[in-house]
C-alpha cells in the first residue's frame, strides 16, 4: 500500500483529527478516529449508511458532543462551539443541505455571510464569485430555496458556505439524492474549488465520483477509519467491499 500509515499525521497537516470519538447514548456512533488533510489537499470520506461520516463532520463542528482533538492551522479547533469553529474558517454543507425554504436564494447566502457583519464590499465580492460559480443562483436570487430543484439547492448549499469564507469546506453527502449527470456537475465544481487552492473534506457515499477529485480516501464502517486508499487502489465497488466488511466486528 502506497499509502500513510492510518492515523498518522504528515508533517505538513492543515488539519488533523486525533482520537475523537462520540456516542449517542450507548451507541459508539465514533471510535477514537484520526485523519489529516495537507494543505490544498481534498480528501474523501467513504462508507456505508451508519457508519459515522455524519457524526465524524459533527463532531469536528463541535455540533456533537465528542472527545479528542481537531487542529486546524496550528492551534486546537474549540469544542462544543459550531460558531467559534466556524470563524476559524472551518464550514460545514451539512447532509440534507440545511437550507431556509421559506426564504430566498438572496437571503440564504446573506446568512452565510453572518459573521463579516456589515463589511459589504467584502459580501458582495464573495455573492460574485458565487454567482460566477452557480449562474442559476443569479438568476434565481429572489425566488425561494425550497421551490428550488434538488441540484439547485445543493448549489445553494455550497454557496452559502462559501459566503462564509471557509479555508477548510467539510460537506456530507453533497450528491445525496440527485442524478448522476448532476452529482458528477457538482462534484467536478468542488473538484475546481480545491484546485483553487481550498481544502476540502468531502463524505460521499458515490465513491467513484469522489475519487475522480480526492487525492487520497478514508474508509469508515461501523465507526472507525479501516483503510486509508489512493484512487488507484480502487478499480471497483468490490475492492470497497472488501474493505468495509473485512472490518466488520
Ligand atoms: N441522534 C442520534 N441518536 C442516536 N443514534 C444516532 C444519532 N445519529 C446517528 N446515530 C447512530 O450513529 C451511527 C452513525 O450514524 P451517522 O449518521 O454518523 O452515519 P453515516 O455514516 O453518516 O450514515 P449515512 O450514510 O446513512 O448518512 C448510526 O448507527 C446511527 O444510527
Ligand atoms: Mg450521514
Amino acid at each position: 500500500m502506497s499509502s500513510i500509515r492510518p492515523g498518522a499525521v504528515a508533517a505538513d497537516a492543515v488539519f488533523a483529527v486525533e482520537g475523537l470519538s462520540a456516542r449517542y447514548g450507548k451507541v459508539e456512533a465514533l471510535r477514537p478516529v484520526s485523519l489529516h488533510l495537507g494543505a490544498g489537499e481534498l480528501v474523501a470520506v467513504l462508507g456505508p449508511n451508519g457508519a459515522g461520516k455524519s457524526t465524524l463532520l459533527r463532531a469536528i463542528m463541535g455540533l456533537t458532543p465528542g472527545e479528542g482533538r481537531v487542529r486546524f492551522e496550528g492551534r486546537d479547533l474549540p469544542r462544543d462551539d459550531a460558531r467559534g469553529v466556524t470563524q476559524r474558517g472551518v464550514v460545514l454543507v451539512p447532509e440534507g443541505r440545511g437550507i431556509f425554504g421559506p426564504m430566498s436564494v438572496r437571503d440564504n447566502l446573506d446568512l452565510g455571510a453572518y459573521l463579516l457583519q456589515h463589511d459589504t464590499a467584502e459580501i458582495k465580492t464573495r455573492l460574485e464569485r458565487v454567482f460566477a460559480m452557480f449562474p442559476r443562483l443569479k438568476d434565481r436570487q429572489s425566488q425561494l430555496a425550497g421551490s428550488l430543484s434538488g441540484g439547485e439547492q445543493q448549489m445553494l448549499a455550497i454557496g452559502r458556505a462559501l459566503m462564509a469564507g471557509p479555508r477548510l469546506l467539510l460537506l456530507d453527502e453533497p450528491s445525496l439524492g440527485l442524478a448522476p449527470r448532476l452529482a458528477a456537475e457538482i462534484l467536478e465544481t468542488l473538484g475546481e474549488l480545491n484546485r483553487g487552492g481550498l481544502p476540502v473534506l468531502l463524505v460521499e457515499q458515490r465513491a467513484p465520483m469522489a475519487l475522480k477529485i480526492a487525492a487520497r480516501a478514508y474508509l469508515m464502517s461501523v465507526g472507525r477509519i479501516v483503510a486509508e486508499v489512493t484512487p488507484d487502489q480502487i478499480s471497483s465497488p468490490r475492492d470497497l467491499a472488501r474493505y468495509y466488511f473485512s472490518h466488520d466486528h
